[in-house]
């Protein structure tokens, strides 16, 4: 079964379950300060899941793309990758375990869906602790699943129990808990589904490991990294809300928020044993086979990967610079050089790679090839620049690890030089030294990159991983103030003028939008009163549902096209502006304060940058 056919069955299923089609979102947070990138369908549904009305109902089903690049170094292997495609199906205070874990089973075993053999299958649960009880329920819900094809699913007594018939497995929070890691918000147990890639006679209910040892001991079990079992989906009950006393409480609005991975499915549905093989990146690892003079797998693997997250990357506007997003972006492409330079690549070779993933995606994600060119621009351009910065570098990085004072470790001043003068990214000089058993001093590096930077939170891993939004009061003035500042860019300015990104931390908006050069310090005065002047006038904040159509026709502004003719929200400001959006907003202007831009700077070529704060 092909990735294209898996996406649309799963749309599918669940639009027989009364779910609605929703688009994926971009894979730039909007208004989300937590994170880089949304890493998980949940994401640009946070919101709803705190219990805003969703415009499409209380039972949606979506492909979202995500990138998440904690597991980086795991790249390579036979199933990480940075870019991921999540399908997911949510209940919105709808239905709850029963129904979710029925369907899920229906969907990976049904002969109609997936039709994954259930002996092949385990699932995970809660194993329970002081804060929640073991989730019982679920272990009820799936053996009634399993008993429905003749297979008794005993639970585990311990991890690795080797009882035949053990189909059951409960963890910890570790690995069955999913929500904002030591933050506040909504959370709660989850289940997860595995595949065992090689049941070889023994008893389904595990086996003794065959080689390695993991960190549970000898026998093999679902969660084993020996790559074994797979997980393939995760349906997460969030029915707690934890509070800032860490204590959890019952939540009003009990959710389901499911993933499951793309990747990994057709992995398995295509008889394959890495996500590299399978469909979404033959083409890919294709094109580098051809032309790698002295191929070896992991380089290769790393290659397809970094550029196919690259090209989303940059589909969804971002460019690659030394901060933020856009240092990921660097670092990406970066790493894909460096690598392809090993497995003897031509120095083009990157960009035109683009195009195969471009040509692999077009169908499901337009946005790839609407903007292919400068896709692919960014791409030439990044390698052109490393790959001249890099010969240089590799002397001035020989020089400083052969020098004597640098013989088993890097000083940050070095690192920070090699970052700086040479382009080197930090993992990249962390990884050349260690070919070389040299250590890196990496908090040096970050000291002397916060003294040289005026941002220094791109060192901030927790930006990597999850986290709910803060809708606090300073935000949601902040949001309402980027929707003025919006119109106002426009009749300012003229129509050209569109969002090209937005990020709001408690202190401050950051607006990007196209336009072609620097504004006068006139038309930021002019800007800044028109925005003032609405919010004197105490405009009412409103908003409506409609269909993606009529939101267009009524010349509302949003940044996503919609395939599904979905529902969306649009929110008003008087006549003033007009956005799809999800908000959340103040009710009426005067409550936004007094506005001022503090800040008019370039991107790249076409993009401008405010930032501004409201007093
Ligand atoms: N949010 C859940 C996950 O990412 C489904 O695994």
């Amino acid at each position: 079964m092909q990735s294209s056919e898996i996406r649309s069955k799963f749309l599918q299923f669940f639009q027989s379950k009364g779910h609605s089609i929703i688009a994926s979102a971009s894979l730039v947070p909007e208004n989300d300060p937590t994170v880089l990138f949304t890493t998980a369908g949940m994401h640009p549904l946070v919101p709803y899941l705190l219990g805003q009305k969703h415009p499409a109902g209380t039972r949606l089903v979506n492909v979202q793309k995500c990138v998440r690049v904690q597991d980086i170094e795991e790249v390579g292997d036979n199933r990480h990758d940075t870019f991921f495609e999540m399908l997911g199906n949510w209940s919105l205070g709808d239905y709850f375990k029963k129904e979710a874990i029925a369907w899920s089973f229906e969907f990976f075993s049904g002969p109609k869906w997936l039709g994954f053999d259930p002996l092949r299958i385990y699932v995970s649960v809660f194993e329970g602790d002081a804060d929640a009880p073991r989730d019982d329920e679920s272990i009820k819900i799936w053996q009634e699943q399993f008993k429905k094809v003749n297979l008794d699913a005993k639970v585990a007594k311990n991890i690795g129990d080797q009882t035949l018939g053990v189909r059951i497995h409960a963890y910890d929070k570790s690995k069955n808990w999913w929500g904002p890691a030591g933050q506040t918000g909504p959370c709660g147990p989850d289940t997860e589904m595995f595949y065992d890639m090689k049941p070889n006679g023994t008893a389904p209910g595990g086996h003794m490991h065959e080689g390695d040892v993991d960190i549970y001991g000898a026998v093999c079990h679902p969660n084993c990294d020996c790559g074994r079992f797979i997980e393939f989906w995760n349906d997460v009950f969030m029915e707690y809300n934890k509070t800032a006393d860490g204590t959890y409480e019952s939540l009003q609005q009990k959710n389901v928020d499911t993933g499951m991975g793309l990747e990994r499915t057709a992995m398995i549905l295509q008889g394959v044993s890495d996500i590299f093989a399978t469909d979404l990146f033959q083409p890919i690892i294709s094109a580098i086979k051809t032309e790698a003079v002295n191929y070896d797998v992991r380089a290769a693997r790393i290659v397809a990967d970094h550029i196919r997250t690259a090209v989303f990357i940059l589909g969804d506007g971002v460019r690659p610079s030394n901060v933020e997003r856009g240092y990921v972006l660097r670092r990406l492409i970066r790493r894909a050089v460096r690598y392809g330079q090993k497995i003897g690549l031509p120095h083009d070779f990157d960009s035109r790679l683009a195009n195969v993933v471009v040509e692999k995606y077009r169908q499901e994600y337009s946005e790839l090839l609407q903007n292919q060119s400068s896709i692919t621009k960014a791409i030439h351009d990044e390698e052109a620049k490393f790959i001249k910065t890099l010969e240089r570098g590799l002397k001035e990085f020989e020089r400083l690890a052969a020098s004597d004072h640098v013989t088993e470790r890097l000083s940050g001043y070095d690192a920070f030089i090699l970052f700086s003068t040479y382009g080197f990214p930090l993992e990249m000089t962390v990884e050349m030294a260690k070919e070389k058993r040299i250590e890196v001093d990496e908090k040096g590096f970050w000291e002397e990159f916060q003294k040289h930077q005026d941002i220094s939170r791109v060192g901030t891993e927790k930006k990597f991983k999850g986290g709910l939004a803060d809708h606090s009061r300073e935000t949601t003035r902040l949001h309402t103030a980027t929707h003025l500042l919006h119109a106002a860019l426009r009749k300012v300015l003229g129509d050209h003028v569109f969002q090209k990104g937005s990020n709001i931390t408690a202190e401050r908006l950051r607006f990007d939008f196209s336009h072609p050069e620097k504004l006068t310090p006139e038309e930021i005065k002019a800007v800044e009163d028109m925005v003032n002047d609405v919010i004197s006038r105490d405009l009412p904040v409103s908003w409506q549902e409609m269909s993606f159509a009529e939101a267009k026709a009524k010349g509302a502004l949003g940044l996503f096209e919609s395939k599904y003719g979905e529902r969306v929200k649009v929110y008003s400001v008087g006549d003033f502006s007009k956005e799809v959006c999800g908000g959340p907003h103040v009710n009426h202007t005067v409550e936004v304060g007094k506005f001022k831009i503090t800040k008019e700077e370039a991107v790249s070529m076409g993009i401008r940058r405010i930032k501004a704060v409201v007093l």
